[in-house]
């Protein structure tokens, strides 16, 4: 830290200026199912945040809140402090919140810089082209290009189609996608649940150069040992509930599997005995 450090002006901020995303409380029923009772998480800038929880503890239901997808019940959502609200998928994008699905919604049929680029084309800088809705074909690949040789992404050609792609280099390509257009926070939901031991280690290299770019990462993982390779903290979900966040170097894999089964207490009251079914 250097002596000149201007005054911190966002001190005002009540999450400070280093939180990136401050979800508070949010809250999300199905009929009589609540499938988030209280969730929160407060993720810094240029951290990777794995999320673990049973199945059914909610964690699919948190970040499509955080990406627009579903709407919450309640709580709240700021970004780089501001308060947002999310009613569709662009909100989140528009606040630079990218999710990469496990289906990636990658087009077969289509070259890799076609998907990179799917549904927002960028238009030739030619004003007359522009009117006439050209896309910069060029201008595409070369920048597609370029973000895939940053990220270290092995596809020879962004040309060609991401049929005969494996199912890392869609995912790596749906994650540089995500950097291309200057998301500042990923959120991952169970990124290698498909891929071999190789790909996955390809793709948590990923998470991990996306960091280095300064990105906030959400992770979904099951596999313990990937989360305490690759994440510096550890959210817990259960029943609904954000129950504990760790520092990775603080845990052990069996002491996340100790809070997620319940072996281990909650950080918060945790009311377990009115179970995720409510009358
Ligand atoms: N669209 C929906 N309609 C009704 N119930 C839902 C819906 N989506 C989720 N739920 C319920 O909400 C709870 C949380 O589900 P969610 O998918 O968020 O869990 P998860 O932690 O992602 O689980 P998994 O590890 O199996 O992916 C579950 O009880 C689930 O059945
Ligand atoms: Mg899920």
């Amino acid at each position: 830290m250097t002596a000149n450090t201007p005054a911190d002006a966002t001190a005002a901020t009540p999450a400070g200026p280093e939180i990136a995303l401050d979800a508070r409380h949010i809250t999300r029923r199905y009929g009589a199912v609540v499938a988030l009772a209280d969730a929160s998480m407060q993720l810094r800038r240029g951290e990777v945040m794995g999320l673990v929880g049973d199945n059914g503890a909610g964690k699919s239901t948190f970040l499509k809140i955080l990406s627009g997808a579903v709407v919450a019940d309640g709580g709240s959502i700021a970004v780089d402090g501001k308060p947002v609200t999310f009613r569709r998928p662009s909100d989140a994008l528009e606040a630079g919140i990218e999710t990469v699905y496990q289906d990636l919604a990658l087009v077969d049929t289509m070259s890799a810089v076609q998907n990179v680029y799917l549904g927002r084309e960028d238009l030739s800088s030619n004003p007359f082209l522009r009117l006439l809705n050209v896309v910069n074909d060029r201008g595409m690949r070369k920048r597609s290009r370029e973000v895939l040789a940053e990220l270290g992404v092995g596809i020879q050609s962004v040309n060609v189609s991401v049929k005969g792609m494996s199912g890392g280099q869609r995912q790596c390509l749906a994650i540089a996608r995500a950097l291309l257009w200057g998301r500042r926070i990923v959120i991952l939901d169970e990124p290698t649940a498909a891929l071999g031991v190789r790909e996955s280690a390809q793709v948590l290299d990923l998470i991990g150069r996306l960091r280095d770019h300064g990105v906030s990462v959400i992770l979904v993982s099951h596999n313990m040992q990937q989360l305490v390779t690759v994440a510096d903290r550890i959210t817990v979900m259960r029943l609904g509930r954000t129950i504990a966040t760790r520092n990775v170097a603080d845990v052990t894999p069996e002491i996340v599997v100790g809070l997620i089964t319940g072996a281990l207490p909650a950080d918060v009251d945790t009311p377990e005995d009115s179970a995720a079914v409510v009358a």
